[in-house]
């Protein structure tokens, strides 16, 4: 059986950069010495290589210099459990060995254990709603929740409407559709966000048109905005991205100078505030999504508040198959079935009752972070404007390469291996097939490379923050003394 490890396993005449390589190669991080008897020798972990270069060694030098020939291994005929307890916060590679002490399999902290990115709280009322559902037999969109859910959710944004759909892509499509954009339009959409912003565009019939974000504080540049308006233009969309708001004035304004719609995506800031006020309330219409990696969650799910009842009426018609209200079976548009079931919106409700709950714990995740970053230079801490209240939906920082001595892909990587997940920003929509552009998008571009979100669950705890900030530290000082070392190898 081919097995990750076996990349892994050096013998005893490797020299320290041979460990290097397979470090570097492989997907663990620890490499396991075997002798010619085919016996474990011993283990080296990227921390004692790292020891090793402290120590001025070279990397033709054997690495069985360094080797630690006392480790602690499981047994091949113990059992999984067994072998299991045997894993610490510092022994996350244990070599598995046979009767006569030949490596045969080897267990990874990373394998029993994984830190999600992010992952949904369902601690309230979720469970009882649902049954509530099961009980009463209303499951399809037909059921109370629904209501309860949109009424809470307009509440709650001080907004008149709030329509359910069934994701938040189908919210975004709904309100463009609603607003009357289509073929000959075009919808100004940032450079940096998911795609399903520039998707529920081209789907709306009408073309997005990207522009570049600022350095300051990622999203939308207002002072770009100009640039890119045509007499086609009929919609600007501004996302909030990774829960920061958007500078909201001088779009609106430049909105209403040119008279144009104003669509929010705040699928990744729900509560997040501008000057006080929260996303969602400023655009013609806001569209949410409730994923389970996002703020409050259904599963699938999203939502479009506005205020203005006739677009609400719209939408209510576009989302049923284009039926009209009150006349059942009679067809004014053709529609789509974008309804949110009850089942959703009783998660939905209950998820909502605990909304003031996650914002401030997703604070103190950050503030956990930000003090575990203390002192590091070359990473850049997410952004908070005088004027914005970020939810840090994720809590996203960039890695300056020059001054930590470490990629971000290497970072990533290296987080991966001690069963961190982590996620890359998102590709600059202008690269990839549907949204091609050769128009200079630097920014997008900059951040784009370098910009890594770490671990944000509304429940996640202070020690596994810690344990986060502990690893990138760490990887970072391996990186650059395994650097230094190369360089001074070179010369
Ligand atoms: C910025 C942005 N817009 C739109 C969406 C689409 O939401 P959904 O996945 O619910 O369709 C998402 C989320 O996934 C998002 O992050």
């Amino acid at each position: 059986m081919p097995k990750d490890f076996l990349n892994n396993v050096v013998s005893e005449k490797a020299t320290l950069k041979d460990v290097l390589d397979r470090l570097n190669q492989g997907a663990l991080g620890a490499v396991f010495f075997v002798g010619t008897d085919k016996r474990m020798v011993g283990v080296m972990t990227d921390g004692d290589v790292r020891r090793a270069f402290l120590k001025d060694a070279t990397l033709d030098m054997p690495a069985t210099r360094f080797l630690r020939q006392k480790f602690t291994s499981g047994r091949a005929n113990a059992s999984h459990e067994e072998n299991v307890r045997l894993l610490t916060d510092e022994i996350r590679h244990l070599p598995i060995l046979d009767a006569k002490g030949r490596l045969v399999d080897v267990l990874s902290w990373a394998e029993m254990w994984r830190m999600p990115i992010m992952e949904p709280v369902l601690a309230g009322n979720e469970m009882k709603y649902v049954m509530d559902c099961i009980a009463t037999n209303w499951i399809s969109s037909q059921g109370p929740y629904v209501k309860s859910f949109e009424v809470a959710f307009a509440k709650y944004h001080d907004m008149s409407y709030a329509t359910a759909t069934c994701n938040g892509t189908a919210a975004l499509h709904l309100a463009l559709t609603a607003l009357g954009v289509g073929p000959g339009d075009e919808v100004i959409v940032p450079n940096l966000t998911f795609a399903a912003s520039a998707n529920a565009v081209i789907h709306s019939g009408a073309k997005p048109i990207l522009v570049d974000v600022t350095k300051n504080y990622w999203n939308m540049d207002p002072a770009k905005l100009e640039s890119v308006l045509t007499p086609r233009t009929k919609v600007i969309m501004p996302v909030h991205l990774y829960g920061h708001p958007c500078d909201m004035d001088p779009i609106m304004a430049l909105a209403e100078k040119r008279k144009l719609f104003v669509v929010e995506d705040c699928a990744e800031a729900l509560g997040a505030e501008y000057k006080g006020k929260k996303v969602g309330t400023f655009g013609d219409a806001a569209c949410f999504s409730f994923f389970s990696n996002k703020v409050i969650t259904t599963g699938e799910g999203g939502m479009v508040t506005c205020a203005d009842a006739s677009l609400y009426d719209k939408m209510m018609v576009l989302r049923d198959h284009g039926m009209r209200r009150g006349r059942r079976y009679w067809h004014e548009v053709a529609g789509f079935n974008y309804r949110m079931t009850n089942l959703q919106a009783a998660i939905g409700l209950a998820q909502l009752e605990q909304i003031d709950r996650f914002l401030a714990s997703r604070r103190k995740i950050a503030q956990h972070y930000t003090a575990g970053f203390k002192g590091l230079p070359g990473i850049t801490l997410p952004p908070e404007m005088p004027w914005a209240k970020n939810i840090y939906w994720l809590y996203s920082i960039l890695i300056d390469e020059k001054k930590t001595g470490i990629t971000r892909d290497e970072l990533v990587r290296g987080l991966e291996r001690e069963g961190i997940e982590t996620r890359t920003f998102f590709y600059p929509l202008h690269h990839q097939p549907p949204y091609r552009s050769s128009d200079p998008f630097p920014v997008t571009e900059a951040l784009s490379a370098r910009g890594i979100s770490l671990p944000s669950s509304n429940g996640i705890k202070p020690g596994a923050i810690e344990r986060v900030c502990k690893d990138i530290h760490e990887k970072i000082e391996h990186h650059r003394v395994m650097n230094r070392a190369l360089k001074a190898t070179v010369k």
